[in-house]
């Protein structure tokens, strides 16, 4: 345990379910076919390249929201959703779940998205399920003190307001989608409960990882 962060040690032991598999799987082989078709559809112009943050990614847009998340407006479709028939029958257009951005992840071979949080959790408003989609040996996500790597056609989320970290030290890249969902029964209902239990306790403890992070960033 000495080679854990601060921010890390706060999760050992809590008991807290912080990453789970849902009950969705899609075929890989095909899933993974689609996505690079979608990729190669995408103008330049409609990939939000963040190579310039510390380990560089990009974000393909499928839908995105003309407004903010949660204001209700229709979301604007991309080139690319037309060549993921596979993502829009298995997982866009399940019952009840409402869409706030979907979009293709894809962080480069050796790429670190370093230790960050954001507002994303099946215990808040917002969440952010992400469907494995090409996942080389050897990538994973941190969150808090465990390691992450769900595989290839499953689709998982995590408490992403603990700090967590997604690293790829391998030669390909790590493609992923996001689906940002507005927190619902039907949402909920895809995974395990543990994983949106005790709300106030997740929120007391990611603040507490939080201000350990943020202490560290400016000691
Ligand atoms: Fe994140």
């Amino acid at each position: 345990m000495d080679d854990l962060l601060p921010w890390q040690r706060l999760t050992v032991g809590s008991g807290l379910l912080l990453a789970a598999p849902s009950v969705i799987t899609l075929d890989p082989d095909e899933l993974r076919r689609q996505t690079l078709s979608a990729i190669a559809a995408t103008p330049e112009a409609e990939k939000h390249n963040f190579a310039g943050a510390p380990g560089g990614w990009t974000a393909i847009s499928l839908l995105s929201n003309p407004g903010a998340y949660g204001s209700g407006h229709a979301l604007r479709c991309h080139p690319g959703l037309d060549h993921l028939p596979l993502l829009e029958r298995s997982v866009l257009s399940l019952s009840g779940l409402v869409l706030e951005g979907v979009h293709i992840l894809r962080q480069p071979a050796a790429g670190v998205l370093a230790w960050h949080y954001d507002h994303q959790g099946l215990h808040l408003p917002l969440a952010r399920l992400l469907l494995s989609v090409q996942v080389p040996s050897g990538a994973f996500t941190w969150i808090g003190h465990e390691k992450h790597a769900f595989p290839a056609g499953t689709l998982w989320t995590g408490d992403f307001s603990q700090p967590h970290q997604v690293e790829n030290g391998t030669d390909q890249d790590r493609l992923m989608i996001a689906v940002d969902v507005t927190v619902n029964d039907a949402a909920r209902a895809l995974f395990p409960a543990a994983l949106y239990a005790e709300g106030a306790r997740r929120q007391y403890l990611s603040q507490e990882g939080i201000n350990a992070l943020l202490a560290a960033r400016s000691g």
